[in-house]
C-alpha cells in the first residue's frame, strides 16, 4: 500500500517539476526581410550599424540573453543570407541562429520562418520585429510565460493619445482611449496555435499585406490573447527620426553601464 502511494507521489512530483519530462524549447522568430521603403535609403534599417553593430544583431542579443529562448530563426532578404550569415557567425551567438529567406510581405516572411520552426518542435514561439532592439530579456520572458498560460500574449502599451477614426479627412468617431492599446512585439503563441492561425488565414484568402501583426490571425480564430504591458523604450525604428532617438538611447545605455562598472 505504502509503495503504491510512494510511486504515485514520485509520478506527480516528476510531472509537476518537469523531472524526466522532455521540456520543449521556445523559439524566437525575427522577421528582418523588409526593404525599409518607409525609411528610405539604400540599406534596410535592420542592417544599419548603430552603437557598433547592425540593429538586427542588437535585437538578436536580447534573445540570446533570455533564458526562456532556445533558438532563433531570422527571415532575411534572400540576397542577404550569405553576407548576414557571416555577420551572425562573427557575433558569436551561443544559441542556434537559423537564417531563412523572407517573402514579399511580413506575414510571408513569418510563414517561411514557421515552416523552418517546425523542425524544433517548439512549445512557444515569440515573434519579434528586427527593428525593436530595445526589448528586454525580462519582457521576452514575461510574454512567453503568459503565452504558455493563455495560449497567446503580446507586449502592448496603453494609448496616451486620443484616437480618431477618419475617412476622407473627416472624423467618423472617437475611440474610448481606456480600451485602446498600441501593439508591440514580442508576440508569443503556442506554436501549434500560430501555425493553425496561419493555415486558416491562407485558406480564407486573407491578404498578406493586411496582416500587420500575428495576433490578428489568432484573434480571427476567437482565441484569447493576453496583454503584457510594454514600455515606450521598446521603440520600432521606422523613420530617420527614430534612428536618431535609437542612437541616443544606445548612448545612454552605454553610459549607464559604464557608470555601473565603476561603482
Ligand atoms: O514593415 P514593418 O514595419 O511592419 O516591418 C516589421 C518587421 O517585419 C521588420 O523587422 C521588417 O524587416 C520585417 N519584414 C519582413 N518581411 C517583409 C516585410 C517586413 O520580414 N516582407
Amino acid at each position: 500500500m505504502r509503495i503504491r502511494w510512494l510511486v504515485l507521489f514520485l509520478l506527480l512530483f516528476s510531472y509537476t517539476h518537469g523531472v524526466g519530462v522532455n521540456k520543449k524549447m521556445n523559439l524566437a522568430i525575427i522577421p528582418a526581410a523588409g526593404s525599409g521603403s518607409r525609411f528610405g535609403g539604400e540599406v534596410p534599417k535592420q542592417f544599419l550599424v548603430v552603437a557598433g553593430a547592425p540593429i538586427l544583431i542588437h535585437t538578436l542579443r536580447r534573445f540570446e540573453e533570455c533564458t526562456e529562448i532556445g533558438a532563433m530563426i531570422v527571415a532575411l532578404p534572400a540576397n542577404e543570407i550569405d553576407h548576414f550569415g557571416e555577420v551572425v557567425r562573427q557575433a558569436g551567438f551561443e544559441k542556434p541562429v537559423r537564417l531563412v529567406a523572407g517573402g514579399a510581405e511580413r506575414s510571408d516572411s513569418i510563414r517561411n520562418a514557421l515552416v523552418a520552426g517546425r523542425d524544433y518542435d517548439p512549445e512557444v514561439v515569440a515573434v519579434h520585429d528586427a527593428v525593436r532592439p530595445f526589448v528586454t530579456s525580462h519582457q521576452i520572458a514575461a510574454v512567453v510565460a503568459r503565452a504558455r498560460e493563455v495560449g497567446a500574449a503580446i507586449l502592448a502599451l496603453p494609448a496616451t493619445d486620443t484616437i480618431k477614426e477618419v475617412e476622407a479627412g473627416l472624423i467618423q468617431r472617437t475611440l474610448d482611449r481606456r480600451r485602446i492599446y498600441r501593439a508591440q512585439t514580442p508576440q508569443a503563441f503556442r506554436f501549434d496555435l500560430l501555425w493553425r492561425a496561419n493555415e486558416s488565414a491562407r485558406a480564407d484568402g486573407i491578404p498578406a499585406a493586411m496582416t500587420t501583426d500575428d495576433a490578428l490571425l489568432v484573434e480571427r480564430l476567437g482565441c484569447p490573447i493576453a496583454i503584457v504591458e510594454g514600455s515606450p523604450q521598446n521603440l520600432k525604428i521606422t523613420t530617420p527620426e527614430d534612428l536618431l532617438l535609437a542612437a541616443s538611447l544606445f548612448q545612454e545605455m552605454a553610459g549607464r553601464m559604464g557608470r555601473e562598472d565603476h561603482e
